[in-house]
């Protein structure tokens, strides 16, 4: 499953999703389909806040039939009193209702993580449901967040043990207080 970056959803018609970076052109269709997915502009307006600040690592969608109908962002994460390591914060990932419980996410989460490898970003974090994220080997994280999270935060080391003797709190880029997601 790793790396893979089709999901075939409907074989009779050979429909596949496909995942790709972004492009100029799907800015407006990324800010539907994260409304869409959170029932809120908050996270749409983050999504779009961080791209015009160009703090975006990372920006994937994934497409049906040219449609837009996922997408996921990461940002940079410091960790206060480390200066060590290059982090991401996976946030948000979306996919339109219709289209969920498809592997979708599951396709862009993949995709995404294989990229910040070959970016060569050390680790990973994220704030999301504890049942959902263990499958990309993500593991409820030792470090302190801005969210007061205990078991929704969650981490990812991409080069092995890198988190090990780091201590301190895990902070998104100020777009994530600022629009108050
Ligand atoms: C979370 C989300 C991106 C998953 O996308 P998806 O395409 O439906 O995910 P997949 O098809 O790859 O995986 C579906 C699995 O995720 C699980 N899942 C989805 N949302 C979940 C949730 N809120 N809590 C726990 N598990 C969840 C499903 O139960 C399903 O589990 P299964 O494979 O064991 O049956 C999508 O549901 C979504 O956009 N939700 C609204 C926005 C959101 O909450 N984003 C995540 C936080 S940033």
């Amino acid at each position: 499953m790793h790396g893979k970056r089709t999901v075939t959803i409907d074989a009779a018609t050979e429909m596949s999703v496909k995942i790709r970076k972004e492009r100029t052109e799907d800015v407006n269709a990324i800010y539907r389909v994260v409304e869409e997915a959170f029932d809120s502009k908050l996270e749409a307006e983050l999504v779009s806040l961080i791209r015009s600040r160009e703090q975006s690592l990372l920006s994937f969608v994934a497409t049906l039939g040219g449609q837009v109908i996922g997408h996921v962002l990461v940002s940079p994460i410091t960790i206060t009193s480390s200066s060590r390591g290059n982090f991401g914060g996976i946030a948000p990932l979306s996919v339109c209702p219709a289209h969920q419980g498809k592997g979708i996410g599951s396709a862009l989460m993949f995709a995404a993580i294989e990229e910040c490898r070959k970016l060569g970003l050390a680790a990973l974090f994220l704030l999301g449901h504890p049942e959902y994220y263990p499958r990309f080997g993500f593991t409820v994280s030792h470090l302190g967040n801005e969210y007061g999270a205990t078991d929704t935060f969650m981490q990812l080391e991409l080069v092995p043990a890198c988190l090990k003797s780091v201590r301190g709190k895990a902070m998104y880029v100020p777009a994530f207080g600022e629009i108050g997601t």
